[in-house]
């Protein structure tokens, strides 16, 4: 399996807190049979994480990934970031600001909970504007896209990646989110399923017990699609597959 959303570099965001919470998430990732992980602290968060690129975070990435090797862990380490939507946000991409996932046009992003779906709508656009591909994470727990699942087919047919939650699958984000999670894999709308991993206790990095819960509900090629086949386009900078998406009316 590949894993696009983790927080893993240690002491830059609400994620792991320590280079050993680092290398325990990197551990549990490779036992659970993930192969591939890339780091995406938050960015961009006014006042509280803003992460930019910078010379001291490719020094802690390269410092987690040294250890890694040095720790044994079979794991091949990427770079990302979960970057919030502000309205700086194409602007921050077209300079080079942060880190795309593994250095593709693809980015991972985030929406405040409440946020205005026309504004969501003219951020993404802009940024499709300058040939970026958005990957839209947890858009099962977005109060707006919960309301309103149309806008998760609507972003689906513009061609923007939807990134679910391992844990809104498992519901252990409440009953919401798990059933707005289980509504878009019905309408083919998912292109992948990340751990969005912050600590080893809690919403960890641990992915095969969701990998047995999707075969189990959704069989093994879609579950391959969600955990492999799409995550390695991403990786690659390569198109998404998937299902026709199936509409709401
Ligand atoms: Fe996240």
């Amino acid at each position: 399996m590949i894993d696009i959303h983790t927080h893993v570099l240690p002491g830059v965001d609400d994620g792991s807190q320590s280079m050993e919470e680092s290398l325990e998430l990197l551990a549990i990732a490779a036992d659970s049979g993930v192969h591939t992980l890339i780091a995406t602290p938050h960015c961009n968060i006014p006042d509280e994480y803003e992460n930019y690129a910078s010379p001291e975070l490719t020094e802690l990435f390269e410092r987690l990934d040294r250890e890694r090797a040095e720790a044994g862990i079979p794991i091949r380490l990427c770079r990302g970031m979960e970057i919030f939507a502000t309205p700086e946000l194409p602007e921050l991409l077209r300079t080079d600001r942060i880190w795309t996932l593994n250095g593709t046009r693809y980015f991972l992003m985030e929406f405040a909970f409440q946020e205005d779906p026309d504004y969501c709508r003219e951020i993404l656009r802009r940024c499709r504007e300058l040939d970026y591909l958005p990957i839209i994470a947890h858009p099962e727990r977005y109060d707006f896209v919960q309301e309103d699942p149309d806008i998760a087919y609507e972003w689906c047919t513009l061609g923007y990646g939807l990134q679910l939650n391992k844990g809104s699958i498992l519901g252990r984000f409440g009953s919401e989110p798990r059933a707005t999670a289980h509504l878009l894999l019905e309408h083919g709308l998912a292109a992948c399923v990340a751990s969005d991993a912050h600590s080893p206790f809690q919403r960890s990095t641990y992915m095969a017990e969701l990998r047995d819960y999707l075969i189990e509900e959704l069989g093994e090629s879609y579950t391959r699609l969600l955990l492999e086949e799409n995550p390695a386009r991403i990786l690659n900078g390569r198109e998404l597959l998937g299902y026709e998406p199936i509409p709401f009316w």
